[in-house]
């Protein structure tokens, strides 16, 4: 089912009396998400994530704004009757209840003709149980489950109810690394099995960027950009998303541009073609640097660390934001680095600058 955000607004009164504004944490939200698509919903802590969420299963009220499902509204519908599914932060199984029972819950208050007997219950916990993968645990009590497992039937218990919309809010957030991975390979074996549109809330840009059709990468209450995966990490609207997506993270300098050069220290690094004169911030991917002798941007050699197939330089420069910068290469051209510079030159499609003052990308002709 199609999913539409139309000025969503989330307003808090704020408690601080001193404080007169108050908190807005989700600003004029307007996005349509296509039936069926996994929606990876991203950002730091407090910048609304979790807000969207509840505003979409109907737990909050927006303060502004409409939320279409197809082409119902349902901005005044209760939670029960909007069709989602929800996976919670901390999965909040019943401890009591076993698995099956935990599964089941959300069926047990159907009245009327949505009323399922004893069969139909079981019928389908077992069919969602099987695409989690845990049938064979159903007589057991959570605590008798590793966290992973416990996920799993966190998931099972949305879906049981064939749902028009799953909500997963930071459904990874207690596992381990590897359980993290397997886990998140499996919600999108799920979800692509179920073809149920989903929103899946992170922190963690790696996860969504891996497992999501589009994401939607929010600062402060404010979609910042929405877009495929590949294409906001190769054209990120600013400064923010660009140092939000990759790791290793990207690389910013102090720079400035000049007669369609662009400038950092007192190196021309690259012609911009069609950017006025003006400070800016040059934003270099780590797979951006090439070595090169005769490279205009010569930097500081702190280490170099080969990984296989890819080696990390890592170096300094006094224009960089950061104390080091970490370039990526491929491991043939580590072998001529040695010495106390390394001299790069930069691709320009790996190159961003962004305005000082507003901080927005500027496009220069490649
Ligand atoms: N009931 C509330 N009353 C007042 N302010 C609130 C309330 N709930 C959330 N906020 C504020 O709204 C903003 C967004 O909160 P939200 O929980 O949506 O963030 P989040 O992106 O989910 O963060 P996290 O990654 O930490 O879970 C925060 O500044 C938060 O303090
Ligand atoms: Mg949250």
């Amino acid at each position: 089912m199609k999913v539409v955000l139309e000025h969503l607004t989330k307003r808090y009164p704020n408690r601080d009396k001193k404080k007169k504004t108050e908190i807005i944490a989700v600003n004029d939200f307007n996005f349509e998400i296509p039936d069926g698509k996994l929606i990876g919903l991203l950002g730091p802590s407090g910048c609304g994530k979790s807000t969207t969420l509840n505003l979409i299963s109907g737990l909050e009220k927006p303060t502004e704004g409409k939320i279409w499902f197809g082409e119902d509204d349902v901005t005044g519908l209760p939670p029960e009757n909007r069709g989602v599914g929800l996976v919670f932060q901390n999965y909040a199984l019943y401890p009591h209840l076993t698995v099956y029972e935990n599964i089941i819950f959300p069926l047990q208050n159907l009245k009327g003709p949505d009323k399922l007997t004893k069969e139909q219950m079981r019928e389908r916990a077992e069919k969602v149980a099987k695409m989690v993968q845990i049938e064979t645990l159903m007589e057991r009590k959570p605590s008798e489950m590793s966290g992973g497992q416990q996920q799993r039937v966190a998931i099972a218990r949305a879906l049981v109810k064939t749902p028009n919309v799953l909500l997963l809010d930071e459904p990874l957030s207690n596992l381990d690394a590897r359980l993290r991975l397997q886990t998140r390979e499996e919600i999108k074996r799920i979800q692509q099995e179920t073809g149920v549109t989903t929103i899946f809330v992170t922190h963690d840009q790696e996860e969504a960027m891996s497992i999501s059709d589009m994401i939607v990468v929010m600062k402060e209450g404010m979609v910042q950009q929405i877009g495929k995966p590949q294409e906001v990490y190769d054209l990120p609207v600013n400064l923010f998303v660009a140092k939000f997506l990759g790791t290793p993270p990207i690389n910013v300098f102090e720079a400035s541009v000049k007669k369609e050069t662009l400038y950092i220290g007192g190196e021309a690094v690259l012609q911009v073609p069609g950017i006025k004169d003006q400070e800016v911030y040059a934003a270099v991917r780590p797979e951006g640097f090439v070595p090169d002798e005769n490279g205009a941007l010569s930097c500081h050699l702190i280490a170099v660390e080969t990984m296989g197939r890819d080696t990390s330089v890592v170096c300094s420069h006094e224009k960089c934001e950061a104390p080091q910068i970490r370039a990526i290469i491929s491991s043939e051209n580590a072998v001529r680095i040695s010495g106390g510079t390394v001299r790069f030159s930069l691709k320009p499609h790996k190159t961003f600058i962004f305005s000082k003052e507003t901080e927005e990308r500027l496009d220069f002709l490649k």
